[in-house]
Parts: structure tokens; sequence; C-alpha cells
């Protein structure tokens, strides 16, 4: 809640019988700017009081007398309308920014409470899918954003490196695996073998009870199947490793689902206990009908384990280690009945913290373009997303160059990078992450329109202004020379920033900081798009003022940016 709002709130309560955080939540941005900077509308009173709600709002227009910030207060219609004072808003929001620096905006209600933040976790010997992209950036974004709200997160990727494909894996390894092969082309081989696993398996149906057995093998530790399983592992790591190593992001805690294997007995005894599990033909399951949750399924007839067994594991591990205040899980909407099936029965062990455990979906991904998807069209590799995405930021700066007849930046390659992967990481934040995301290649990359790349270039073109003016820049300056409309916006959706960051942590929702960036960035964009309106200027104490106000807003973005895990390049 903004501090403006809360005044407001404190102004309104009196004459209204409300407390004034009811008060100060039902406040908001009327919808023209000329109705003023914040407005409450005065439905909830009218029962109370038995009025009509535009009879209210003129009654407590009249009854409040404006004070501090709040310089006039007028009726209109069913809403009382605030109008702000420009000065003492700059002064007190500006002056702040630019003191804390990176650390503007940063909260502390987190109270250094633990959250592990399950994300990324692709699975071995596939592929890391577009699926994966999103619940990496979705994760790092929310680790980075718990952090910058006080909170202890910790980033924890649970690989899928157990389950019986690595038994079918095992099986035609035995008949054609090429270790040189397998070195040279990494995952895409590991690919093929499991494509071929499945065409052979029409012709030849025992390859399936061949998978099985190597599959036990495995899970009994036999030495050959073990060594194999690491060096498909391995492989793999390494591969993913380079994308994260694209995107900045790291881990605390890289566990995969094996390692709960020797785990499995003190869950599955657990479960026999609070006597949950049900023997059918096929299985072992646990009979959450009553709930509304199907049937879960802990082992299989042969023994094996499930991905649900490993789950519960892994909860309770997690709980002992971490002691968390909130446990997040990034997975995509496919998978909610695993993780309500999962926290379920987690209630039904007995476990409080079940609470604090949260499934924090996201909608599908779809591309746009054909050339990027592989011949069954529906597997696109990161990577090669990302890649695509720094060569095309390269091409835009070579253009741009060639265009200005300038030489390229000497910076091309760190610029091209951080545009691309800000690109495709923004693209994907910016939206609601329960939707279905559509990814189009010039929209992602264009440097209009709500974009990383334009919140780069924002952020970049203040630098060089800053650069321009030579100085420090001061919060000590003449404040009445800040009294345009537009200038009041942009410091309120300044300081609002932190109230994003508040929300978007309380709803797992990056998009939250996302879409305040990019308010503050249009309202940037909009002074500067005005003849009448430019940051360096003969007039010394006017420049100071409003290279305050630029600088607040690159450090506003920059920090948001930061948040959502995007590096901005010092120039552009
Ligand atoms: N490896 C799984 C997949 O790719 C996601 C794992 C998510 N995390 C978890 N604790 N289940 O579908």
């Amino acid at each position: 809640m903004s501090r403006f709002a809360r005044a407001f709130a404190e102004l309104l309560a009196p004459a209204t019988g409300l407390d004034v955080d009811e008060l100060a939540a039902a406040i908001g941005p009327p919808p023209r700017p000329e109705m003023g900077e914040l407005g409450f509308g005065c439905f909830p009173l009218a029962k109370l009081l038995r009025k009509a709600p535009p009879a209210i709002a003129a009654e407590l227009a009249a009854a409040v007398a404006p004070a501090g910030a709040i310089r006039e207060v007028r009726a209109e219609g069913p809403y009382v309308n605030a109008f702000l004072d420009p000065q003492i808003v700059a002064r007190e929001v500006l002056p702040d920014v630019v003191d804390r620096g990176d650390a503007y905006g940063t909260l502390d209600i987190g109270r250094d409470g633990c959250v592990p933040v399950d994300f990324s976790s692709p699975n071995i010997a596939k592929p890391f899918g577009i699926h994966h992209l999103r619940s990496t950036v979705i994760g790092h974004a929310l680790v980075r954003m718990l952090r910058a709200a006080g909170y202890r997160p910790v980033g924890i990727n649970h690989i899928g490196d157990w389950g019986t494909q690595f038994g079918q894996l095992l099986a035609i390894w035995e008949l054609e695996g090429d270790e040189q092969r397998l070195r040279e082309e990494g995952i895409s081989y590991l690919l093929a073998l499991y494509v071929e696993f499945n065409t052979r398996k029409v012709e030849q149906p025992e390859l399936q009870d061949r998978a099985r057995a190597m599959f036990k093998l495995l899970e009994d530790g036999e030495d050959e199947a073990r060594r194999l399983w690491k060096l498909f592992r391995d492989v793999s790591l390494a591969e993913f490793e380079r994308v994260y190593a694209m995107l900045g992001i790291s881990f605390d805690d890289i566990c995969g689902e094996s390692f709960y294997e020797n785990r499995m007995g003190a869950v599955l005894e657990q479960l026999a206990g609070k006597q949950l599990l049900t023997e059918s033909d096929e299985a072992t399951v646990i009979d959450l009908e009553a709930w509304d949750l199907g049937t879960a399924l802990v082992k299989k007839r042969d023994g094996s384990t499930l991905y649900l067994t490993r789950d519960l594991a892994a909860a309770e591990y997690r709980h002992e280690t971490y002691t968390f205040v909130r446990s997040l899980y990034v997975v995509g909407a496919a998978q909610a009945l695993h993780f309500a099936q999962m926290i379920k029965v987690l209630d039904l062990l007995g476990k409080p913290w079940h609470a604090a455990i949260q499934h924090v979906p996201f909608g599908m991904m779809r591309f746009d373009d054909r050339k990027m998807s592989t011949r069954k069209g529906d597997i696109i590799f990161l990577e090669d997303v990302l890649v695509r995405a720094v060569d095309l930021a390269r091409e835009t700066i070579e253009k741009g160059a060639r265009e200005k007849g300038r030489e390229l930046p000497e910076n091309i390659d760190e610029q091209a990078h951080k545009i691309g992967v800000g690109a495709v990481v923004f693209n994907d934040l910016k939206n609601r992450r329960t939707r279905d995301v559509v990814f189009k290649w010039d929209e992602v990359l264009s440097f209009e329109g709500a974009t990383g790349p334009y919140l780069q270039y924002t952020a970049a073109r203040i630098a060089s202004m800053k650069e321009k003016y030579g100085r420090a820049v001061s919060g000590d300056v003449d404040f009445s020379r800040l009294s345009d409309p537009d200038e009041l916006r942009l410091a309120l959706a300044i300081e609002a920033l932190p109230h994003s960051l508040r929300r978007a942590v309380d709803a797992c929702e990056p998009s939250f900081v996302a879409d305040r960036l990019l308010d503050i960035a249009a309202r940037f964009s909009t002074l500067y798009a005005r003849k009448d309106w430019k940051v360096i200027s003969e007039d010394e104490p006017l420049t100071a003022a409003r290279m305050l106000l630029a600088a607040s807003t690159r450090q506003a973005i920059v920090n948001g940016l930061d948040w959502l895990g995007i590096d901005v390049p010092t120039r552009m």
C-alpha cells in the first residue's frame, strides 16, 4: 500500500468509521488523470449509512480537510478523489531512491524465513524443454524476489534422474550404445536412443521386460548399470549447466530424485502405519477419492517406487533440513493433481507443515515459429532459443550501428547477450503465469512495446544522460521545479515499486513487478517524448531536479529487472 494511499485513508477514517487498513486497501488510482491520483469508491458505506454513494462522496469531500501530500479532496460521482502535491511527493520519494540505490524497493517482510523453491527440475537424458524454461525463469525470479523481500530462499533443482525410463535406456544401450557418440552428441543421442527403444519394442515386446530387469539392476546398485546411469546423468547435467550459465542461474541444492531412493522405505512405513495403503493387482495405492483426488500410486507391483513417493520423501527432507515458512514448487499446471495428492497425503500423515506447501503452476508456451521445432514438432531446445535470441539481438545492434554510420559498440558481446537473454526471460515473466504464452520472435526482441529490451533501453538511455550530466545526482534539489502532472505520475509509479514486490511475492506472481516496470518506463517515455520537456538544459536547478527524477527511474527499473533475473547492459 502506497504511503499516500495510507495518508488518504487516515484522513477519511474518522469521517467514515472504517478502519485505516480497510480503507487503504480500497483506494486506487482513478481512471483518468484529471480526476486526481487516488480514489475511494463509497459503495461499502452505502448500506451502513443508508445513503446513495454519490451523496456520501459529496459529504466526505466536504468533511475532509486536505493535509500533507494531499492538497485537495473532491467528489466525483460515487467516488472521493484526492489530488496530491507533486512537490511533496517528489521530496518524499526520490531522494530515498538515490540514497538506497540498489537496495531501493527491498523489504523485510520475510523476516529471514526460509523458503525452498523447487524450480527448473528437468529430466536427465531428456532435452531441456520449453516448459522447463518457464519453470526455470519463473522460479529464478521467485527466488530473487523472495530474497529482495527479506526471505531466505533456497533454490532447489529436483532433477528427474530416477525411474523406470532409465531401465529402457539401459536396455537399448545394451544393444547399440556407443560411448563415443554419447560424449560427442550428449542429450540428443540419449533422446535418439529413447526413440529407438520405442520403435523397436513394437516388434520386440521382450525389450520391455529387459527394461524392467535393467531398472532392477540399477536399483540394486549393480556396477555397470550404475556407471552408465551416472554417465548419462553427468552428460545431461553438463548440458543443463550451459543453459543455466547463459541465464545466470545457480542453485543452492541440486538434489535429484535418486537422492531419495534410500528414504523410500521410511515413507512407505509411515504410510502403512497410518493405514493409508491399499494393495491392488498392479500397484500399491492411496485412495484419495474422498477428497476428489483419485488414487495416488506409490509403488508398482515389481516394487519400484514412483514419482509421488519420491516427492513425499523430498517434502519431508526439505522440512527437516530447512524448517521452512513456505515451500514452493514451480511446475506446470499439468501436475496440479500430483501436488494436490502430495499435500493431501502429507496432511493424512499428520504433518501440519503441509499447509505451507504451495504448487506454483504456470501455463504452456507455444512458438509461432516452426523453424525452432524438431521433426516431431513438440520439442524445442531451450539452448537453441537462447542462442538464437542472442544472435538476433546482435544483428539488431549491427544494423543500428550501420544505419547510424557508427562503429560497432565495444561491448557488443555483453550487449547482445543481455538483450537476447533478457528478452526471452521478460517475455515469459510479463504474463500472468497461469496464462498460456505464445512466443513471437519479432515481438520478444522488439525495442518497443512491453519487452525486456524496451526496459533495458530506457535504463541505458538514462545512464548516458547521467554521463552527459557529468555530476553526481543529488537528492537535495529544488522540488518546486518538479510540478508537472506527468512528473508526479512517474514519481508515484516509482514509489509503488516495493508494493508491487510485496504483492508479487505473496501471490508468486513476477508479472506484478513486470507490470510496474512497464508502467514506470511508459511514464518516463511520455515525458521524454514531449517537446517541452528535456532533462538536461541551461537551467541548472531544473536539470538537477529532473536528473534526480530520471536517475530514480533508472534505479527502479534496474532493481526491478534484477529481481526478475534480468541484467541491464551498461550502454545500448
Ligand atoms: N522432473 C519433473 C518434470 O520434468 C518436474 C519435477 C518438479 N518437482 C518436483 N518436486 N516434482 O516433469
